[in-house]
Protein backbone atom coordinates (compact mmCIF):
# COMPACT_ATOMS: atom_id res chain seq x y z
CA UNK A 1 0.00 0.00 0.00
CA UNK A 2 1.15 3.19 -0.72
CA UNK A 3 0.97 5.02 2.46
CA UNK A 4 2.41 2.25 4.32
CA UNK A 5 5.42 3.70 6.00
CA UNK A 6 8.34 2.39 8.88
CA UNK A 7 9.76 3.51 11.88
CA UNK A 8 12.86 3.00 13.36
CA UNK A 9 12.30 1.78 17.25
CA UNK A 10 14.96 1.43 19.86
CA UNK A 11 14.32 0.12 23.67
CA UNK A 12 16.87 1.99 25.19
CA UNK A 13 19.46 0.03 27.83
CA UNK A 14 17.42 1.03 30.59
CA UNK A 15 14.36 -1.03 29.01
CA UNK A 16 16.63 -4.24 28.31
CA UNK A 17 17.52 -3.74 31.29
CA UNK A 18 14.91 -3.82 33.09
CA UNK A 19 13.18 -6.57 31.13
CA UNK A 20 10.56 -4.24 29.63
CA UNK A 21 11.14 -5.43 25.75
CA UNK A 22 8.36 -7.99 25.33
CA UNK A 23 5.74 -4.94 27.20
CA UNK A 24 7.18 -2.34 24.19
CA UNK A 25 6.89 -5.18 21.77
CA UNK A 26 3.14 -5.97 22.76
CA UNK A 27 2.09 -2.75 22.55
CA UNK A 28 3.34 -2.24 19.41
CA UNK A 29 1.48 -5.39 18.19
CA UNK A 30 -1.64 -4.97 19.86
CA UNK A 31 -1.79 -1.63 17.48
CA UNK A 32 -1.68 -3.58 14.98
CA UNK A 33 1.96 -2.92 13.97
CA UNK A 34 4.58 -5.19 11.96
CA UNK A 35 7.78 -5.96 13.15
CA UNK A 36 9.67 -5.89 10.02
CA UNK A 37 13.62 -5.99 11.64
CA UNK A 38 14.85 -7.09 15.56
CA UNK A 39 17.87 -7.45 16.70
CA UNK A 40 19.71 -7.14 20.27
CA UNK A 41 22.20 -4.76 19.67
CA UNK A 42 25.41 -2.85 21.57
CA UNK A 43 25.09 0.45 20.44
CA UNK A 44 28.93 2.24 19.83
CA UNK A 45 30.06 5.83 20.09
CA UNK A 46 30.51 5.68 16.41
CA UNK A 47 26.98 4.81 15.48
CA UNK A 48 25.51 7.00 17.84
CA UNK A 49 27.37 9.93 16.25
CA UNK A 50 25.54 9.10 12.90
CA UNK A 51 21.97 8.66 14.88
CA UNK A 52 21.73 11.55 16.83
CA UNK A 53 23.61 13.87 14.72
CA UNK A 54 21.34 16.73 15.63
CA UNK A 55 22.03 16.48 19.32
CA UNK A 56 26.50 16.05 19.05
CA UNK A 57 26.56 19.75 20.00
CA UNK A 58 24.23 19.68 22.81
CA UNK A 59 25.85 19.65 26.40
CA UNK A 60 23.65 16.81 27.02
CA UNK A 61 25.56 14.84 24.29
CA UNK A 62 28.00 12.81 26.25
CA UNK A 63 25.81 12.11 28.80
CA UNK A 64 23.37 10.39 26.30
CA UNK A 65 26.07 9.04 24.52
CA UNK A 66 26.98 6.90 27.73
CA UNK A 67 23.67 5.90 28.33
CA UNK A 68 22.61 4.69 25.28
CA UNK A 69 26.05 2.71 25.44
CA UNK A 70 25.48 1.29 29.24
CA UNK A 71 23.82 -2.33 27.55
CA UNK A 72 22.81 -3.50 24.91
CA UNK A 73 19.50 -2.53 22.68
CA UNK A 74 16.85 -4.04 20.67
CA UNK A 75 15.97 -1.93 17.66
CA UNK A 76 12.99 -2.21 15.44
CA UNK A 77 11.61 -1.85 12.48
CA UNK A 78 7.75 -1.40 12.67
CA UNK A 79 5.58 -0.77 9.64
CA UNK A 80 2.08 0.56 8.77
CA UNK A 81 0.30 3.13 7.87
CA UNK A 82 1.34 6.60 9.80
CA UNK A 83 3.43 4.51 12.23
CA UNK A 84 5.56 7.79 12.72
CA UNK A 85 3.14 9.57 13.96
CA UNK A 86 1.24 6.68 16.07
CA UNK A 87 4.15 5.25 17.62
CA UNK A 88 5.73 8.91 18.88
CA UNK A 89 1.93 9.62 20.26
CA UNK A 90 2.44 6.17 21.96
CA UNK A 91 6.08 6.73 23.00
CA UNK A 92 4.87 10.00 24.64
CA UNK A 93 7.09 12.98 25.61
CA UNK A 94 11.03 13.13 26.24
CA UNK A 95 10.69 13.71 29.54
CA UNK A 96 9.30 10.80 31.30
CA UNK A 97 8.31 13.21 34.03
CA UNK A 98 5.76 15.15 31.23
CA UNK A 99 4.92 12.30 29.86
CA UNK A 100 1.36 11.18 30.20
CA UNK A 101 0.39 7.97 31.71
CA UNK A 102 -0.91 5.45 29.46
CA UNK A 103 2.24 6.40 27.02
CA UNK A 104 5.35 3.97 27.21
CA UNK A 105 7.13 6.92 28.68
CA UNK A 106 4.83 7.54 31.12
CA UNK A 107 4.44 4.06 31.95
CA UNK A 108 7.39 2.59 32.39
CA UNK A 109 10.06 5.73 33.25
CA UNK A 110 10.46 8.32 35.45
CA UNK A 111 13.38 10.81 36.56
CA UNK A 112 15.48 8.64 38.91
CA UNK A 113 17.56 10.95 40.00
CA UNK A 114 20.58 11.02 37.77
CA UNK A 115 20.23 14.48 35.75
CA UNK A 116 20.05 12.69 32.13
CA UNK A 117 16.56 11.80 30.74
CA UNK A 118 16.37 8.34 30.48
CA UNK A 119 13.10 7.66 28.95
CA UNK A 120 12.86 4.02 27.17
CA UNK A 121 12.51 4.37 24.09
CA UNK A 122 13.50 6.12 21.14
CA UNK A 123 11.58 6.51 17.89
CA UNK A 124 11.56 8.21 14.82
CA UNK A 125 10.22 11.74 14.32
CA UNK A 126 9.37 12.27 10.16
CA UNK A 127 9.85 9.64 7.33
CA UNK A 128 13.02 11.49 6.62
CA UNK A 129 14.21 10.37 9.88
CA UNK A 130 12.71 7.12 9.54
CA UNK A 131 14.62 6.41 6.30
CA UNK A 132 17.88 7.86 7.73
CA UNK A 133 17.83 5.80 11.02
CA UNK A 134 16.83 2.45 9.25
CA UNK A 135 19.84 2.77 7.31
CA UNK A 136 22.01 3.39 10.05
CA UNK A 137 20.64 0.41 12.40
CA UNK A 138 19.75 -1.95 9.39
CA UNK A 139 22.45 -1.28 6.27
CA UNK A 140 21.82 -4.47 5.01
CA UNK A 141 18.55 -3.22 4.24
P1 LIG B 1 14.41 10.12 20.85
O1 LIG B 1 15.13 10.84 19.72
O2 LIG B 1 15.34 9.32 21.73
O3 LIG B 1 13.23 9.32 20.36
O4 LIG B 1 13.75 11.20 21.81
P2 LIG B 1 12.96 12.49 21.39
O5 LIG B 1 12.87 12.60 19.90
O6 LIG B 1 11.69 12.50 22.16
O7 LIG B 1 13.89 13.62 21.97
P3 LIG B 1 15.17 14.29 21.31
O8 LIG B 1 15.01 15.77 21.47
O9 LIG B 1 15.43 13.75 19.94
O10 LIG B 1 16.33 13.84 22.29
C1 LIG B 1 16.99 12.60 22.10
C2 LIG B 1 17.32 11.98 23.43
O11 LIG B 1 18.31 12.77 24.10
C3 LIG B 1 18.05 12.77 25.49
N1 LIG B 1 17.81 14.14 25.91
N2 LIG B 1 18.29 14.64 27.01
N3 LIG B 1 18.94 16.47 29.14
C4 LIG B 1 18.15 16.84 28.16
O12 LIG B 1 17.65 17.94 28.15
C5 LIG B 1 17.86 15.91 27.07
N4 LIG B 1 17.15 16.20 25.99
C6 LIG B 1 17.13 15.07 25.26
C7 LIG B 1 16.84 11.87 25.73
O13 LIG B 1 17.32 10.54 26.00
C8 LIG B 1 16.14 11.93 24.41
O14 LIG B 1 15.31 10.81 24.22
MG1 LIG C 1 14.53 12.44 18.62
Amino acid sequence: MSDTEQVLVLVKPDGVRRGLVGQVIARAEARGFAIQRLELRQATPQLLAQHYAEHAAKPFYPSLVEYMTSGPVVALVLEGAQVIVSFRAMAGATDPVKAAPGTIRGDFGRDWGTGEIQNIVHASDSPQSAAREIAIWFPAG
